[in-house]
């Protein structure tokens, strides 16, 4: 196998691995069989495949000799045999169309005929394009996993489809792979992991937007007819199109009504694409988008695409993002991070950026450690010529000039203070400004003879070189081990543009060179946490998680912007992963000034951290986020562990909470954003507590909210005191007036119950 063999897009639980386990059979429609009848096969009898858990089916007919159809994926339809849903969907000639019925197949390839925008686009030179893959064999693994061996002997091309679905969550995985049979390259120049079917009345879109310091925006689609792309070329997952999105139906929202999310666990280049095809089906497609003759296959060679992850609910988008919450902490992350509170963190980036001395890191340190930091992160700026972010990238060694006495003195005093240290690197880049790249100016992602486009005065290092792969290793982990350093921070700050290795494309190989560098670290260290950054959350997707521990969700630490940020990342990641930092009194992107009290409201909810000089904030201030942190400290294990609800939120509020797995307890936060249209807010009606239950429900925070008068439900029902105890059917049927409170402020409601 060739470079691209590897294409390690490995299933996020591991066990299945294209053909490497699990029997060759063919089944009837319930169940695993033991045995096929190839007689039966041979005469075309149909077979049909039901992948069932946790309340999703994907029913598929794959019949030895025909092509794979996947026939429904979506809530489960209990007791219905696939054999029937074949029938009930049989479609008919329609006048002024094929003759046939065209069913397409599991990638919609050429050969099939299908109107629509196919799944496998490849070639040989021109020729060998119209592709028509046919089964020929059928592997089960367990109850929920299959894979479908299809060939085309016309072409000389072969393929695997690989669909699983997870027992405890119903969260479809499924991949496909192509190999070349013949002695010709094979130029693969797209394939989709699948032509995922939309039910029809999912005709709305969401789609996941936005910009640098302005992550996880949400523009909703209307009922459309053709297409909706979206395509990414940056060389990281990017700010502007993030590789997921959700359809839903007609009057769907947070809490109810049918919704499926899709998501490609890929960190690289990427295209999404929905298309209502003539005939009134729609499918999804997603995989990886690479560069004009990036994979070419020789005989026998093999590319694999990334994942598609898929979830369905009847019980509106929080169905779907809480089952992709519980699928990353169940089957995608490594369990190292999982059991440990997400310790407070303290990261010195927008308190000294470049302007390193020990004396004052070490002040820093201190004051952090005062208000309850359990984490000192020392970000850019401590290495080799790195005093501007024109230099130095690449030279991984710590400067003397700055720090005569190694990191030594600082990770000591952060140890002594107890908190572990966690150090930045932007392994992938090098500035032209440095010891590296004067050495090495072969080192470099380029197209020959193609200006570099200038970005943040740095170039992307070609990691598929094992000369760079193994420099960055040694750099690394010499200081990893030499400094007992427990976390670091990957950043990736620049898009990609052109990435070529040899004379080709070559971001696919560079994507997995990066996933191979972090596994040898975490392999190294495997204690080691890694934050995966990018300019902020630039490379937040399900394919890093499962390398890393944390995302840094966005560079924009204004606590009104971010409430927007973090709600649209929580669609598909859950808040244990989402760092969430405590900026400084005037945010330095937006110039905006918020109160403590709602910098704290505003980093509560995700993993709590700091990035700010605390010697600018008044005693007052440092009361204030200290007892902040102790929330979070109090609450981490709801936060982390907990269902997480968004509530339907008017346009001047954000209302989001977490309830505990027995129901016994919950937070809620209620940011309001803007002023009210009426003289007073709305009722906030919550969700997700049980209504047979009583709750004591008490405002936990801010300790004070000057913009509350008096008297008002905080003292009506003791808020800040005692609290009162409700049902929890008045509590979700009726709600609870809150008070008026001025914009930029934030409001945590704690429900307990005593039963
Ligand atoms: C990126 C990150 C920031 C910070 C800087 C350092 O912008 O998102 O958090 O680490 O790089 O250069």
């Amino acid at each position: 196998m060739a470079d691209n063999a590897d294409s390690g897009a490995a299933f996020a639980q591991g066990k299945h691995e294209d053909g490497a386990c699990g029997e060759e059979l063919a089944m009837p429609q319930h169940g695993p069989v033991p045995a096929h009848d190839p007689a039966e096969q041979g005469a075309h009898e149909h077979q049909y495949f039901e992948l069932r858990a946790a309340g999703t089916l994907v029913a598929i007919e794959a019949t030895h000799g025909m092509r794979p159809i996947v026939l429904y994926a979506g809530p489960d339809l209990p007791g219905v045999p696939a054999k029937d849903l074949a029938i009930l969907a049989t479609r008919q000639h329609a006048p002024g169309s094929a003759s046939v019925p065209l069913r397409g197949s599991i990638i919609n390839e050429i050969g099939t005929g299908i109107s629509g925008p196919s799944g496998l686009v490849a070639h040989r030179a021109g020729q060998d394009w119209a592709i028509d893959l046919r089964i020929e064999q059928v592997q089960t693994i367990g109850d929920h996993a299959i894979v479908i061996h299809c060939h085309d002997a016309n072409v000389a091309v072969a393929s695997s489809h690989t669909l699983s679905i997870d027992p405890e969550t119903g969260v479809l995985a499924c991949a496909s792979s192509i190999e070349n049979h013949g002695t010709d390259k094979l130029e693969l120049d797209w394939c989709a992991a699948l032509c995922l079917p939309l039910d029809q009345r999912l005709d709305r879109v969401l789609s996941f937007t936005g910009r640098w310091s302005g992550e996880f925006d949400i523009e909703t689609i209307e009922a459309f007819q053709g297409s909706v792309v979206r395509e990414n070329k940056a060389g990281r997952t990017s700010h502007d199109a993030f590789p997921g999105g959700f359809a839903i139906a007609p009057g769907t929202d947070e809490m109810r009504g049918l919704a499926v999310g899709y998501h490609l666990a890929w960190s690289g280049n990427h295209r999404l694409r929905i298309d209502r095809h003539s005939d009134g089906r729609s499918f999804v497609q997603m995989g990886e988008m690479t560069f004009p003759g990036e994979i070419r296959l020789g005989r026998g060679e093999s590319y694999r695409t990334p994942d598609l992850i898929a979830a369905w609910s009847e019980d509106g988008l929080n169905g779907v993002s809480g089952k992709f919450h519980d699928y990353l902490r169940g089957s995608v992350m490594e369990p190292r991070s999982l059991s440990k509170p997400r310790p407070v963190h303290y990261n010195t980036w927008e308190a000294v950026y470049f302007d390193h001395d020990v004396g004052t890191l070490i002040e820093l340190a201190e004051a952090a450690a005062a208000v309850g930091a359990e984490r000192f992160v020392l970000d850019d700026g401590w290495f080799g010529s790195r005093r501007h972010d024109g230099a130095g990238l690449g030279d991984w060694w710590v400067s003397e000039d700055i720090y005569p006495d190694g990191l030594h003195p600082i990770v000591d005093r952060v140890k002594q203070l107890g908190m572990e240290f966690g150090l930045w690197f932007e392994p992938e880049m090098v500035n032209p400004d440095s010891d590296l790249f004067r050495a090495h100016p072969d080192w470099v992602l380029q197209a020959e003879g193609v200006e570099t486009v200038p970005f943040r005065g740095q170039l992307t290092l070609d990691l598929t070189k094992p000369d760079v792969f193994d420099y960055l290793f040694d750099k690394i982990t010499q200081l990893v081990s030499t400094y007992g350093i427990s976390y670091v921070k990957w950043d990736m700050n620049r898009d990609t543009n052109h990435p070529g290795s040899s004379g080709r494309g070559a971001m696919h190989r560079q994507t997995l060179a990066v996933y191979r560098l972090f596994e040898k670290l975490r392999k190294a260290h495997p204690e080691l946490e890694i934050e995966s950054c990018s300019s902020g959350g630039g490379r937040a997707d399900f394919g890093i998680m499962r390398h890393a521990d944390r995302i840094w969700t966005s560079d924009n630490n204004d606590a009104r912007q971010r409430q927007a940020i973090q709600r649209g990342a929580t669609h598909f990641l859950p808040l244990r992963v989402l760092g969430s930092h405590v900026g400084p009194k005037r945010c330095h992107v937006t110039g905006r000034e918020f109160a403590m009290a709602f910098r704290v409201a505003s980093a509560v909810f995700g993993h709590m951290g700091m990035e700010l000089d605390l010697r600018d904030e008044s005693e007052a201030d440092l009361e204030v986020l200290k007892s902040g942190i102790a929330l979070y400290k109090r609450h981490r294990e709801l936060i982390h562990n907990g269902r997480f609800l968004r509530l339907e939120s008017p346009r001047q509020t954000n209302l989001i909470g977490c309830v505990s797995p027995g129901r016994d307890e919950a937070l809620f936060s209620y940011a309001k954003l803007e002023t009210e249209l009426a003289t007073l807010p709305p009722r906030i009606q919550f969700a997700g507590l049980d209504p047979t239950r009583d709750y004591r429900v008490r405002l936990v925070w801010p300790p004070h909210n000057p913009s509350i008068s008096s008297p008002s439900i905080v003292d009506a029902a003791d808020l800040l005191g005692n609290g009162r105890v409700f049902s929890g059917a008045a509590l979700m049927g009726h709600g609870i007036q809150p008070p008026l409170t001025f914009p930029d402020t934030g409001l945590f409601y704690h429900f307990e119950s005593d039963s």
